[in-house]
């Protein structure tokens, strides 16, 4: 198991709270959420450590095979390099990269939660708290006022978790508040507007930057090493126009021309248009259509991290009515009650239930945890270790029973050697 979801995660929301901590999480939404930054500074330059350590991305750099251009290098002055200076093939040269960091490059690790199993686990938790897809990136500074990217702004909202060293970081008036990736940043378009807001971002510490807020930072002293959590939500715009192109097909009014001759009189047109478009998007349950249809797309992209689900499946046949379950905390999953079934959604998969099921199921998915004797009573005790069964093989329920995992695990263990 890795040392991040040892942390025993109980909720994707635990994991929320302790990005923000001591800020809650009320706070960050009401005053700062696509508002403005927020710098939270703990003086606890170990609270990363079961994430990330500088230790993990030396053996990552050390022991994995490497690709440009998910490991790239960039610097202020110089831009990118040419790849050919640290690559051969797009495979990366080790000792090369590091030449080019004594040189002051920053090193870039894009998508590191494909490559690290703790940061996937950290993703899969905040994309499931903030039902909007989370990745990371790795930025590791050289020494003394080494920068990697010129002053920019990003169009998707970002946690900077500082894992090892420190950073100054100068915050700038937005230009284009909440920019949106048809606003991509351009250099010569935009520059840094008012004066600076300086954020000394040490070890332990967490910055949030809203998308569109200009930005640059600039390692202190030791080598800096920081995990940029990137939100990439999606917006009312992206909804609203995927969910009526899709709906064309469906709804004939949609398919109605603009009033004939409607640019000869443009205000009775602009009229006519907005009370059809009034009713049009007056439907609520065509919104609820509109939510049911992302949440069933954010389930079929999401690939969440089955933690030790091998040991799982090892163990299922020898549950009991004592046996401890729970919800995967970082496995998000989407019920959907029809009229003769139930639908849950998780992982790319969508599974069918009995419409008898549903209250059980809810009870189940409901709660933290629960022993497969506390599913309510409406099943009889062979139905509900049924059910825990085919949920745990799912990969959607785990077993916290260590004793159960403990011995199966062990006695895996013993047959591996023995063979
Ligand atoms: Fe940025």
């Amino acid at each position: 198991m890795s040392k991040f979801a040892r942390r025993g995660w109980r909720t994707p929301a635990e994991c929320m709270a302790w990005v923000l901590a001591p800020v809650t999480e009320d706070v960050f939404r009401s005053q700062h959420y696509e508002r403005q930054h927020l710098h939270v500074r703990r003086e606890d330059p170990h609270y990363w450590s079961d994430l990330l350590t500088l230790a993990d991305v030396n053996d990552h750099l050390s022991s994995r095979e490497l690709n440009h251009p998910r490991v790239k290098l960039v610097n202020a002055e110089g831009g990118f390099p040419p790849s050919e200076e640290f690559t051969a093939n797009d495979r990366i040269i080790l000792p090369n990269l590091l030449r080019k960091f004594r040189e002051g490059y920053t090193i870039v690790m894009s998508s590191m939660h494909d490559q690290m199993h703790d940061l996937g686990y950290f993703c899969d938790l905040m994309g499931n708290h903030l039902c909007h897809r989370f990745q990371t990136n790795l930025y590791l500074t050289p020494q003394d006022g080494s920068q990697g990217f010129k002053c920019h702004y990003d169009t998707h909202d970002v946690f900077i978790l500082q894992i090892y060293g420190r950073k100054l970081w100068r915050l700038y008036d937005s230009p284009f508040p909440l920019a949106h990736k048809s606003l991509p940043f351009e250099q010569n378009r935009v520059s840094p507007g008012g004066p600076a807001i300086e954020i000394l971002l040490e070890q332990g510490d967490m910055l949030y930057i809203p998308r569109g807020q200009m930005h640059e930072a600039i390692s202190v002293d030791d080598v800096s090493l920081h995990i940029t959590g990137g939100l990439l939500g999606v917006t009312y715009a992206e909804m609203v126009t995927e969910y009526f192109l899709d709906r064309v097909m469906h709804d004939e009014d949609l398919r109605r021309n603009l009033p004939l001759g409607y640019i000869h009189d443009p205000d009775q047109a602009a009229m006519v248009i907005k009370v059809h478009m009034e009713r049009l998007f007056r439907k609520e349950a065509d919104w609820r259509m509109a939510v049911d249809r992302f949440a069933v797309n954010f389930m079929r992209q999401s690939r969440p991290r089955l933690e030790g689900q091998f040991l799982q499946v090892r163990c299922v046949d020898d549950l009991d009515l004592g046996t401890r379950i729970a919800i995967r905390p970082n496995v998000m999953v989407y019920l959907s009650v029809k009229e003769d079934r139930v639908d849950i959604e998780h992982s790319g998969n969508t599974i069918t239930f009995p419409i008898t099921l549903s209250g059980a199921l809810r009870a189940i998915l409901e709660k933290a945890e629960l022993t497969i004797g506390e599913i309510p009573d409406e099943l009889d005790d062979e139905a509900k270790l049924v059910l825990a069964r085919r949920l745990v093989l799912e990969g959607i329920l785990e077993v916290r029973d260590p004793g159960l995992l403990g011995e199966k695990g062990f006695g895996l263990l013993q047959a591996v050697v023995r063979d």
